[in-house]
């Protein structure tokens, strides 16, 4: 084994991301799956669309209690959403760091928040948080499976 050992371990994975309304609004669909095809993960499921309010709510359960859970799940569905699959390796990691930290003020230049959105309530995209929350949100949002 090498110096770094098995650290990131090689993992074909599926993730989920969504295009908020902001995002499309902005024109910024190209832009996103853009970056993501550049970095040679595969969309493996795309579709725009406009989200039930019961589907948000079951996305966002686990922030069911937190008090910005009724105005994300209202901004959800206020405008056409576009719901991607994203497989590859390790697509989970990956794509989490591509899309930068929650509060835009806070992500890294050069990922997809810290370059076009400036603030939480409008971060342009959602991605799973961990390969447990990708299989959930995957099976709500592409309940007739991805390519
Ligand atoms: P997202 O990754 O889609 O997950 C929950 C969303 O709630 C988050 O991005 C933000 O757009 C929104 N949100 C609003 N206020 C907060 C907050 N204080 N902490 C976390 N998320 C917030």
């Amino acid at each position: 084994m090498g110096e770094l050992g098995n650290l990131n371990p090689i993992l074909m994975e599926t993730t989920l991301v969504l295009i908020k309304p902001g995002g499309v609004q902005r024109n910024l669909i190209g832009e996103i799956t853009r970056r993501i095809e550049a970095r040679d993960l595969r969309i493996s499921g795309l579709k725009l669309i406009r989200a039930e309010l019961a589907t948000v709510e079951e996305h966002y359960a686990e922030h069911r209690e937190r008090p910005f859970f009724a105005s994300v799940c209202d901004y959800l569905t206020s405008g056409p959403i576009v719901a991607l699959a994203v497989s590859g390796t390790n697509s989970v990691k990956a794509i989490r760091a591509m899309m930068g930290a929650t509060n835009p003020l806070e992500a890294t230049p050069g990922t997809v928040r810290g370059d076009l959105a400036l603030t939480i309530d409008d971060n342009l995209v959602h991605s799973s948080s961990d390969p447990e929350a990708a299989a959930r949100e995957l099976a709500l949002w592409f309940p007739e499976g991805t390519f």
